[in-house]
């Protein structure tokens, strides 16, 4: 399909979203509905595609350079219907281009494989100028409907608002995915007119001329499912589910085991004997790799988790890297550049943000650890805190190979523990710590024999 280009039409509000924001930039599975559609289209094989926009037109545009130059836009300032928009995007079209495929950017269920097969139906029959998918749905409500003549050839589409209670009767409707001849394409389009209830240059009237000139082949779609446009957010979200559960049986496939409701967006990657326990979500570009286990609850976004790690449950974590067979959680939270080495440990309530652990080290309980690096095998004790901000500036705080923090310790950065260096429990650094030196700072204890009973007794009394 090298000489077949794609026109997206998504100029359009989609007033029943409720939204400020065009319909097509609302989001399934962490990606615009429109970038749904786009991908399916560069799978099935088109080169590059031509996005229609209008409404919102400058977050369409600045949503779609993620594609860099296979993607172009042509702007359809006032929405006059979708025959409109197709005119509007024909000055953009390369004129080597063989096939063009019009499709809609509100439909993101839609598969490569059936893209694919409409190319191919028009590919094939040579004399015919246009392939449209069409499929059977129990309600067609709103669709266009597909009117056949007396042998079975698509001659026309009739939009619900133009129909006749017979043609309202028929349940072949139009999902809006063409396949149309380049050169077929301009003067059809240029002889639209807005001879209908709506007023506007319908896209579907070019399919009663195909079908009186070269012909129209219909493409018949036993998924149904897969074809529906998104117009309100219950819609949204049934498509979202749909796509939730598509992708998790595609991983189950390849191996993945993903349990009941865990959520894999369409950016994160989970490889082969990973799993992932229920109510897990992976956002962005969140890579799971090989063995590694992700437990109930976790929220990871962009973070890369290395091979047999393990993510007890509730941790969440962002823009960060968990070494192989490193254990985190439960409730941890790794805040953007967190770098946990191979085999490290980081236990429950403990807040990283722009800290290295070297292998091994250790930071199991409820500590706050903030631009840091901490040695190869070093121990943080429960309750240490990196008190790495002044008000002004961050500051690093750094723990050498092999350093022991006693818990409830308070390290005022800039600071360096050196290495095998022993800091006892309660005291607060101030100072750099010498390679195997020990730090205390902390009042000595006194025990006064017998007091206690006194004090109890004066307390009574004052009662
Ligand atoms: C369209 C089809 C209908 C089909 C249905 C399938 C027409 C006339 N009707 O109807 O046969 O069953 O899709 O979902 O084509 N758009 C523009 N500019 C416009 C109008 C629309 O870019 O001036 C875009 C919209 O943003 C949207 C797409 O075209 O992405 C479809 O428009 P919409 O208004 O939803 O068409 P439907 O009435 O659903
Ligand atoms: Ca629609």
């Amino acid at each position: 399909m090298a000489d077949t280009t794609a026109i997206v039409l998504a100029a359009g509000q989609g007033t029943r979203m409720k939204s400020k924001r065009a319909k097509v930039l609302h989001e399934l599975c962490g990606r615009p509905m429109l970038h749904h559609v786009l991908e399916a289209a560069f799978a099935a094989g088109v080169s590059d595609a031509i996005v229609v926009v209008g409404f919102d037109g400058d977050n369409v545009r600045r949503s779609l350079e993620r594609f860099g130059d296979r993607v172009r836009t042509a702007v359809q300032s006032e929405q006059r219907g979708t025959g409109h928009a197709v005119s509007c995007a024909l000055p953009a079209l390369a004129s080597s281009v063989g096939d063009v495929l019009v499709l809609c950017g509100d439909t993101p269920l839609v598969r490569a494989v059936d893209l694919e097969n409409l190319a191919r139906a028009l590919r094939e029959q040579t004399s015919a100028s246009l392939a449209l998918l069409t499929c059977e749905v129990p309600d067609p409500t709103g669709y266009g409907r597909i009117l056949r003549d007396a042998s079975g050839g698509v001659r026309a589409i009739r939009e619900h608002k133009d129909a006749s209670t017979e043609e309202r009767a028929v349940r072949e409707i139009n999902p809006a995915m063409y396949a149309v001849r380049a050169a077929f394409m301009g003067p059809a389009v240029g002889k639209l007119s807005p001879n209908n209830v709506q007023g506007e240059l319908y896209f579907t009237d070019v399919v009663a001329q195909a079908a009186a000139g070269g012909g129209a082949i219909a493409v018949n779609c036993d998924s149904a499912s897969t074809l529906v446009g998104i117009n309100d957010r219950a819609q949204l979200d049934a498509a979202e589910r749909a796509l939730y559960r598509r992708r998790a049986h595609e991983l189950r496939q390849s191996g993945v085991t993903i349990r009941g409701d865990a959520r894999v967006d369409a950016g994160a990657v989970v490889e082969p004997d990973a799993e992932i326990e229920a109510g897990v979500v992976l956002r962005g570009t969140t890579i799971v790799r090989q063995g590694a286990f992700i437990d109930v609850g976790c929220v990871l976004t962009d973070v890369d988790v290395a091979e047999g790690a393990v993510l007890k449950p509730y941790t969440i974590a962002s823009q960060s890297k968990v070494g192989p067979r490193a254990q985190i959680g439960p409730f941890s939270h790794l805040r953007p550049d967190s770098h946990i080495g191979e085999e490290a440990h980081v236990g429950n309530f403990v807040e990283t943000k722009k800290t290295t652990l070297h292998k091994g080290a250790k930071a199991n309980h409820l500590a706050y650890l903030g631009d840091g690096e901490i040695g190869e095998g070093a121990n943080v004790g429960a309750g240490t805190i990196f008190c790495n901000y002044d008000g002004f500036k961050k500051h690093k705080t750094t723990i050498k190979k092999g350093a022991f923090i006693g818990s409830d310790s308070q390290l005022v950065a800039p600071v360096t523990i050196g290495e095998g260096a022993y800091v006892a429990t309660g005291t607060t650094v101030t100072k750099d710590v010498p390679d195997n030196a020990l730090a205390i700072a902390r009042t000595r204890q006194e025990n006064k024999e017998g007091y206690a009973s006194k004090l109890r007794a004066r307390f009574k009394a004052a009662k």
